[in-house]
Formats: C-alpha cells, sequence, structure tokens
C-alpha cells in the first residue's frame, strides 16, 4: 500500500502520522532521542549533523511547546532556523500554503515543520513537494501529532521501562484530540496491552473501540490500577455546541484530584501534552506532585524532535 511518508527506497521521508510507521521505526526514533538527550546536559549543546540545511517553521495554529522545542532541536543539531510568523505573512493578503511553501522552498529551506487546523494539511504539503524535501506534521486539526505521541513514549519508556505489562489510561476530550489518536496509536505498535480512554460520552468519539481501546465513562474504575495516565485538556476551541455542562463540573466529574490517582499504581505517572488547564482537568496539587512528569515530557521532546530531523534529514537513518 503507498505510504506517502517514505521514499522509493523506504526510508522515512516526511513525519505526517504515528499511522505506517512500524514498530521498529519507532524504537529507532526512540533509541535515536536516547543518545541526543545528554547533548542537552552539556556545556555546548550542538552536533552538526544538519549543518547547512534549513529548518522552516511553519504555525497556522497557536503553539508554545511544539514550536519552541522545534526550534531548540534544529539549533541543536547546528540546523538555521526560519520561523514564518504566519500572522504577518502573505497569507493574510490570500496566499495559499502551497504557494508560501513553494517560495520558502525557493529560498533553500530543507525541512518544513508545519501546524495547521485542518486535518490532512501536512499530508497535502508532502504529496506537492519534490522527494528532497521533508515535511514534518506538528499537528493537524484532529487527526494527529505524530511527535507529541513520540516523545509520550519516550517518556513512558523512561519511567517504566517496557511497553508490555502497562495500563495505561488517557482522560478526557478524546474527541477533538489529535495527541490521544497519536498516542493510541505508538502505544498499540508498541505493544501496551491495556489502553483504556476515559471521558463522557459527548468527548468520544464514535467506535472509538475499533482503535483498540477500552471505554470507560467512570473515572474511578478507569484508573484503577493504572500505570500511566495520560491527562487532556478540554478544547473550548475546536466544540461546536455546548459538550459539557460546566468547567466546574467537569472537574467534578473527570479531573484527576489525589484522592482519584491514589486508584492507581502507587507509581502511576500523569502525564499532561499541555497546554493544562489547572481546576479544569487536573488539580494543581496533581500537575505538580513527585508523579507529574509534565516538565520532563517538554525536555524529552527536544531529544524526540532532534531525532525525527535527523533521521529525515541528516542521514541518520
Ligand atoms: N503539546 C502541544 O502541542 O503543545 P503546544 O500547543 O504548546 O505546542
Amino acid at each position: 500500500m503507498f505510504n506517502p511518508q517514505l521514499n522509493s527506497k523506504g526510508n522515512l521521508n516526511h513525519l505526517l502520522s504515528i499511522e505506517g510507521l512500524s514498530k521498529e521505526k519507532i524504537i529507532q526514533i526512540l533509541d535515536t532521542a536516547e543518545s541526543f538527550l545528554k547533548i542537552g546536559e552539556r556545556d555546548v549543546k550542538k552536533v552538526p549533523i544538519l549543518r547547512g540545511k534549513t529548518v522552516c517553521n511553519v504555525f497556522f495554529e497557536n503553539s508554545t511547546r511544539t514550536r519552541t522545542t522545534f526550534e531548540i532541536a534544529a539549533k541543536r543539531l547546528s540546523a538555521d532556523v526560519i520561523n514564518l510568523n504566519v500572522a504577518t505573512s502573505s497569507q493574510s493578503k490570500g496566499e495559499t500554503i502551497l504557494d508560501t511553501i513553494n517560495n520558502l522552498i525557493a529560498m533553500n529551506a530543507d525541512v518544513f515543520v508545519v501546524r495547521h487546523s485542518s486535518s490532512g494539511a501536512a499530508h497535502f504539503i508532502a504529496t506537492h513537494v519534490k522527494p528532497n524535501i521533508h515535511i514534518i506534521n506538528a499537528g493537524d486539526g484532529n487527526h494527529s501529532h505524530p511527535t507529541q505521541g513520540l516523545l509520550d513514549a519516550f517518556t513512558i519508556r523512561k519511567y517504566k521501562t517496557n511497553f508490555n505489562k502497562l495500563k495505561v489510561a488517557i482522560v478526557g476530550d478524546i474527541l477533538h484530540s489529535r495527541v490521544a489518536r497519536s498516542n493510541i496509536h505508538a502505544l498499540n505498535i508498541l505493544g501496551v496491552p491495556e489502553i483504556r480512554v476515559i471521558a463522557p460520552k459527548t468527548l468520544l468519539p464514535y467506535e472509538i473501540e475499533k482503535l483498540g481501546v477500552h471505554v470507560f465513562h467512570d473515572i474511578d474504575k478507569g484508573l484503577k490500577d493504572a500505570d500511566v495516565i495520560m491527562m487532556l485538556r478540554i478544547q473550548n476551541e475546536r466544540m461546536d455546541g455546548v459538550m459539557l455542562p460546566s468547567q466546574e463540573e467537569y472537574f467534578k466529574t473527570y479531573g484527576l484530584n489525589q484522592t482519584r490517582l491514589d486508584l492507581a499504581k502507587k507509581d502511576a505517572i500523569v502525564m499532561h501534552p499541555g497546554p493544562m488547564n489547572r481546576g479544569v482537568e487536573i488539580d494543581s496539587a496533581v500537575a505538580d506532585s513527585d508523579q507529574s512528569v509534565i516538565l520532563p515530557q517538554v525536555t524529552f521532546g527536544i531529544a524526540v524532535r532532534m531525532a525525527v530531523m535527523a533521521i529525515l534529514a541528516g542521514q541518520h537513518s
């Protein structure tokens, strides 16, 4: 079957989604990231893998973590980095995405990191550029956020070592979450035996069970004996109508507080991709507790994004 992420030799040319990646490829990315993690702890945080290459961050949607960590990652690989300010670019004058990208290619950009509110945007661009250009999906609509899925897998492996005995609970607005979808695919590929999704019916996609997850509407039952808890943000900006009675009611019914966290295993880790809404999906004390790995996720994100760019564009395969 045609896989738009691969080139004619079967190597990874773009990163558009977790679907279509083999277990071996994901492990290769995680292992490469492990070797890059140490670079961030050195005095001189640079290696020459992307020297002479230009990485262009093109974000049509807001971002703190993804855009910044891609920029740091590219700079640690010695690439030149351009951050296109979409709000002040010629997009506002009616230029199409492809014309914007082609103009940046004319300036000899090599790698594009693209975030867009439309599902399929990165895929669309990838099918219209020459094979020497690499597209990385930094989040498209509610479809996919592959580097988040990879950095979450990296985080889980760091704290739990193996995937094959874990119970992972993903809690919250699954319906609008590209992070949940990428994580479900990654965890299935990596052999996690029990993936649970916990949410009210209004925040679950139709037939989510077909992705190989167990559905819980009662958070207390869903968290029981979990090894990993991934909390998700309520994405008000993607909701068409009223899907929740109120944020207070949601916190009461689905918010992660210490009493609920105590239902999971004693050494369970708490994750959140950010941005986090304290007091809506997660209690502040839990977010800042010893079981929280929310800030390490951000640090690991740099190493994982270095690994992805090195493998795509740095002859690091
Ligand atoms: N996790 C994540 O995608 O965060 P940003 O929206 O800040 O990039």
